[in-house]
Parts: C-alpha cells; structure tokens; sequence
C-alpha cells in the first residue's frame, strides 16, 4: 500500500506553469463560451479533465526512444512491444495502432453487423460512437449500485449478470456483436470490475456464442483493486491476474496513453487466428504496417518499455493510492464524490454539489467552470446530461444520462500530492460559491451527439 512521500520516483525533468488570476480566468471561459475546447492548454495551471496521453514518462522510456528504428517492415522496436503485449495479457498475435479509438474502429468493423446490439457493462464514449457508426446499438447494463455514487461498495464497475442473461434471451444471441467489457469502467465513474463478475459474464457470453471483448485502457489498475479487495488475489502478482483478466476475453484493445504510460498508442491482441487475420486487413488500410500501426519507431520503443512499468505493484500502489488520498481529501472538505474511488479519477457528484442546479442547466459544467475560475483546476463533466445524453435514432426519444458527474482525473506520474491537495481546496472553493453559481444554456450545438462530447457553446442563465 501507497504510503503518502513514498512515490517511487523522484522529478529530473520540469514543466513550467503559468498561473493566471481568477479575473483572467472569468475572462478566459467566458470568450471560450464555458467550453474547454477552445481554451489554450496553457492557460490551464492544472489539467485533470484527463489521463489520457499526458502521462510522464520514465528516464527508460526517454532513453528507448532514442533507439527507435524507422524502418517501414519490421523495426526492432514492434519486436520489443510485441513481446511486451504477450507478456501482458498471454494473446499471441498483437497489432499496435495509434491510439485507442483506431483500434476500436478496427475491432468494431470487424465484429459489428448493422442492427445488431453491443452489450457492456458501459461503453465508452468513443465505442458507443463506432457501434453507432455501423448502425448497431450499444446497451449499457449498470448494475442497481453503481446508479447510485453515495453507495461505497466495490466493484461497481461490474455489468449486471441478470440484466446480461435477459438481454440476450430478448435479442438473441446471433444480433449482439459482442460483449464489451470495460475495465477500469470509465463512464461508471471509472470503477473497477471483479474477477468473479468478469468470469461470470465471461461464462454466459460463452455460453451463447458471443465473443467477449476486453476494453483494457485501464487494466493495471483495476488487477491492483482486484489484488487488494477481491478474496482470493492477495497473493497472486498483477501479472497473474492480468492474465487471467484476458483469460476470459476473445480479444482485447488498448489506448495505451493510459496505463501503457506513453503520450500516444494503442493495441489490439487476440488469441483468435481468423479473427487476427480479418482485423490485419484493416490495419493495413487505416493505421499501415502491422509493424508500426501508425506510431514511429520510437513511439513503439517508448509503449514496450512503458507497458512493463505499469505493472510494477510499487507503481501501481503509488498510483491508486494518489487517486484514493484525493477522495480523502475531497471527502474531508464535505464533497459529495462517487463512492469508492476508482482506480484514475475522482468523480465528483455535481447534483449534490449545487442541488438548486437542474440537470437540463448543465450543473457538471457549472462545476467544471467555477472549479476552474476559483483555482485553474480544469476537470471534465463525463458522465453528465451536457454530452452524454443520446437521442434514439428510431424514435427520436431522448435518453438522459444516468449521471451528473465531474471527472477530475490524476495524470500518471505527474502531479505532486501538495498539487492535487491544492485541487481539493480549488473544488471545495467552487462548492463554497453554493447558491451564487447559475447553470448554463446552449447558445450553439453540433448536429452530431458525438462532437457535442467536445464541441458547445453555452452561456449563462440569468
Ligand atoms: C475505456 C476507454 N476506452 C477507449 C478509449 C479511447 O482511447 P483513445 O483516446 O486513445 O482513442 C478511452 C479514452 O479515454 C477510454 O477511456
């Protein structure tokens, strides 16, 4: 366990910050209409609407990259990173891609038939879009607990087995896709999944015929929860239960600008030799080389290296630990967060931060914007109604998101502690503002639901 100052790594390379004044940042929002996508990354002191690709990496990983082999067939580097992805999950045929979405295009594309349903137990933003793009329908099927973020129990990123056995007796096996199981479960307040569940859900899928798809972005760190609070994992290694994860899966992807600890990657591997052949046939069109996959030599370097260190237990203990004291943090300053913490981010609940807030006002955003005027915090509002309501496109029926939540992750390796003490007091000032903060409105939208995870407009309601 993660003991606070002892983080297994000491800082040799800086980035400076520069702060800004909280007229600066009213004035910031406002001209980039409450939307953080058109707001400069620098003027953003401390960034944790993501863990995506904004990790630092290690003086091995810096030193490998010097190493790259450009070659176009066959680099020395897609050697290394193959053996690495071996390794990690026991598949045998591995191919890189640039990053997480692409290897998802290239999954989805090869197991997804127009009409069919995708089941998860919650889709990321991202897999959900490809499902749509292919005129499939993805279903999230949230277990009672995790709907409700003040409930402390474990593993409440797990998929509902009844809600699983009724879906597929309803829709029948031959129109799912497949299974997708999410691990950490990034769009339920990046909960981790139990070993029992995942072989449970795993068994079922089988059962019926449906392939089981592993989203593993987030892998590392939901072995260590596993290894921490699942009966039976105390003394096995990370790497034990990560195979044993992947034991169930047909196939996994990756972003590996998560837990593969580099600022750009992703992979795909499987034990499946017809499937492995149809997916080559896409990389081939989309990403390249099945030796590079849109990454250079040296970013291929830089993920094989990086792959082995996430699975460092003192790592991982570090890490987890840092997002664990956050919630302590945040806890003992009386803010409502999703309980438990997961193992990347604490996600705030904003209904009970501003409860005179309706979720048609965009109460999340209004925490991500007066989270950032108070302190230059940014945070990220995922899930909420503001991007992640979806519209049927049969009925026209519109589904409101389960959640009104604020994603404040913790970049791997890069803030201090006294930084994400410092993130604590910005949110708690925020929450401070109480009845004084308004909610928001559109002023423009994108036509398309998946550009409004990034792209709006608002403006403040009187
Ligand atoms: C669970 C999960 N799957 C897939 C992705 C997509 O990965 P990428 O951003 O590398 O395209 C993400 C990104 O945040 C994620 O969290």
């Amino acid at each position: 366990m993660y003991e606070k100052g002892k983080t297994p790594f000491k800082i040799k390379v800086v980035e400076p910050i520069k702060w800004n004044t909280r007229e600066e940042r009213q004035k910031i929002m406002e001209e980039a209409h409450f939307c953080q996508a058109y707001i400069p990354a620098e003027k953003i002191p401390i960034n944790l609407s993501t863990d995506s690709g904004v990790t630092a990496m290690s003086q091995e990983q810096w030193a490998g990259m010097m190493l790259g082999d450009e070659s176009y067939f066959g680099c020395k580097n897609w050697f290394n990173l193959e053996k690495s992805v071996q390794d990690f999950t026991g598949y045998k045929y591995v191919l890189p891609t640039h990053q997480g979405r692409a290897a998802e295009n290239i999954v989805c594309t090869t197991l997804i038939k127009k009409g069919d349903t995708v089941l998860a137990n919650a889709h990321y933003g991202s897999t959900e879009g490809h499902a749509r793009r292919l005129g499939a329908n993805p279903v999230n099927l949230y277990t009672v607990e995790a709907l409700r973020p003040e409930l402390s129990v474990d593993f409440k990123g797990n998929i509902d087995i009844d809600k699983l056995k009724k879906a597929i007796k309803e829709i029948g096996s031959k129109d799912i896709s497949f299974l997708n199981m999410v691990l950490e479960n990034n769009f339920t307040a990046g909960q981790p999944v139990s070993m029992a569940n995942l072989r449970e859900a795993s068994r079922i899928a089988h059962e019926n015929g449906i392939k089981v798809v592993i989203d593993s972005a987030r892998v590392p760190e939901n072995a260590y929860i596993i290894k921490e609070k699942e009966p039976g994992y105390k003394d096995k290694s990370i790497r034990e239960i990560c195979h044993e994860i992947f034991s169930y899966g047909d196939l996994m992807h990756m972003s590996a600008k998560k837990s593969g600890l580099v600022n750009i990657g992703g992979l795909i591997a499987t034990n499946d030799k017809d499937l492995y052949d149809k997916m080559q046939d896409l990389l081939l069109m989309f990403e390249g080389f099945v030796t590079y996959g849109g990454l250079a030599g040296r970013d291929l370097e830089a993920l094989a290296i990086g792959i082995n260190e996430g699975l460092e237990y003192d790592y991982l203990a570090y890490r987890v630990g840092q997002v664990e004291y956050f919630g302590e943090l945040l806890r003992d300053r009386g803010v409502p967060i999703y309980e438990p913490p997961g193992g990347h981010a604490i996600y705030v609940d904003a209904s009970r931060v501003y409860p005179h807030i309706p979720r048609e006002e965009f109460v999340a955003q209004a925490l991500v914007v007066q989270t950032y005027i108070e302190s230059g915090v940014m945070g990220g509002e995922s899930p909420s109604s503001l991007g992640f309501s979806r519209t049927d496109p049969k009925t026209g029926k519109l589904t409101p998101c389960p959640f009104e939540l604020v994603r404040f992750c913790i970049p791997r390796r890069v803030y201090t502690d006294s930084q994400i003490e410092y993130a604590a007091d910005g949110i708690k000032a925020a929450m401070d503002k109480g009845k004084s903060v308004k909610g928001l409105r559109f002023k423009w939208r994108p036509k398309s639901e998946f550009s409004g995870i990034f792209f709006y407009q608002l403006e403040r309601l009187p």
